[in-house]
């Protein structure tokens, strides 16, 4: 049983993407659609926070249905919207979700240059689109977020992504680093994982940036040590302070590192599922 609390309500299982590290685990029923009686009930289950995921939930042809039914059953109820971008301009497709009054818009995004963007999400000329759809979501003054998933293709270029965002994405807020979790493509996967320990200096200098830049960044899903003095932007140092209990601890493993560590107190340790891959004695 979970501990937490699953703001998730994945819509479909289908994608026009195909990223190395991703971890939608409707993967393994690609050919069911997700009945739209399941996703209302999930959506009824829910609190006043909900995140709109997929795969991609543009794809989901009752997508607006979908968010009609959260705002006549959940007025007042936050919703994130989660989505690799690209689709976002086409058929007015922003436009039209601006109605639901979307409070946060998260968008994946890999890297800045398209070789490595094509090389992560195997599906070429994404990156533009993406772009496109960022600036117009900005020059609305939309709540947005880029989501970048750290991973051996892209940790290197962490502080250079930050550059091109500061440069092109002019008034953008918030940037959020999140490690890859090493589920479903990503399970036990050392091609897409990185090494804690060789992101370390990358996420360093990509937080730096952020500082200098006045963009304020989150870290997700790697231990707090590895952020140096930028530990306080980790999304489980926030929400130990607010919300103890509802921190993923079940995904979580306090190693032998930990026991000597002046943050223990408000890190959640190592993820099980990076264990898997580099155990215990080779962490470091
Ligand atoms: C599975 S995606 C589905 C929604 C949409 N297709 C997208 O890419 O944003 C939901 C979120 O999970 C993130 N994500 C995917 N795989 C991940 C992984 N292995 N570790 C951490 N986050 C991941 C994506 O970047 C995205 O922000
Ligand atoms: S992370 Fe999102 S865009 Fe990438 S394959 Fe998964 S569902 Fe598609």
């Amino acid at each position: 049983m979970k501990k937490y609390i699953d703001y998730l309500v994945p819509i479909n299982n289908v994608c026009n993407q195909a990223c190395n590290f991703c971890s939608a685990e409707y993967r393994m029923i690609w050919n069911k659609p997700i009945p739209l009686k399941s996703i209302f009930k999930q959506i009824l289950e829910k609190d006043n926070y909900i995140q709109i995921s997929g795969w991609e939930p543009l794809l989901n042809r009752d997508l607006f249905k979908i968010l009609y039914f959260i705002r006549k059953n959940k007025k007042n109820c936050f919703i994130e919207f989660q989505t690799n971008g690209v689709l976002l301009l086409e058929n007015n497709n922003l436009k039209k979700l601006e109605k639901f009054n979307i409070w946060l818009y998260n968008i994946n995004y890999p890297c800045h240059i398209e070789k490595i963007n094509d090389e992560i999400v195997w599906i070429k000329c994404t990156l533009k689109k993406r772009e496109e759809a960022i600036k117009e979501i900005i020059k609305r003054w939309l709540n947005l977020r880029i989501n970048i998933i750290v991973n051996t293709i892209n940790y290197v270029y962490l502080w250079e992504i930050v550059e091109y965002i500061n440069k092109n994405f002019k008034q953008l807020e918030r940037i959020q680093f999140s490690f890859t979790k090493a589920m479903w493509a990503a399970n036990k996967n050392d091609e897409v994982v990185p090494k804690y320990k060789d992101t370390k200096k990358y996420f360093i200098e990509a937080l730096n940036k952020c500082k200098t830049y006045n963009i304020k960044a989150d870290v997700d899903h790697i231990p707090m040590c590895y952020l140096w003095d930028f530990y306080k932007q980790h999304v489980d140092y926030k929400k130990k302070l607010l919300w103890e209990k509802w921190i993923y601890l079940e995904e979580k493993k306090y190693v032998e590192k930990c026991k000597n560590c002046d943050m223990r107190k408000y890190c959640s340790w190592y993820r099980k599922d990076y264990l898997e891959i580099y155990p215990e004695k080779i962490y470091e």
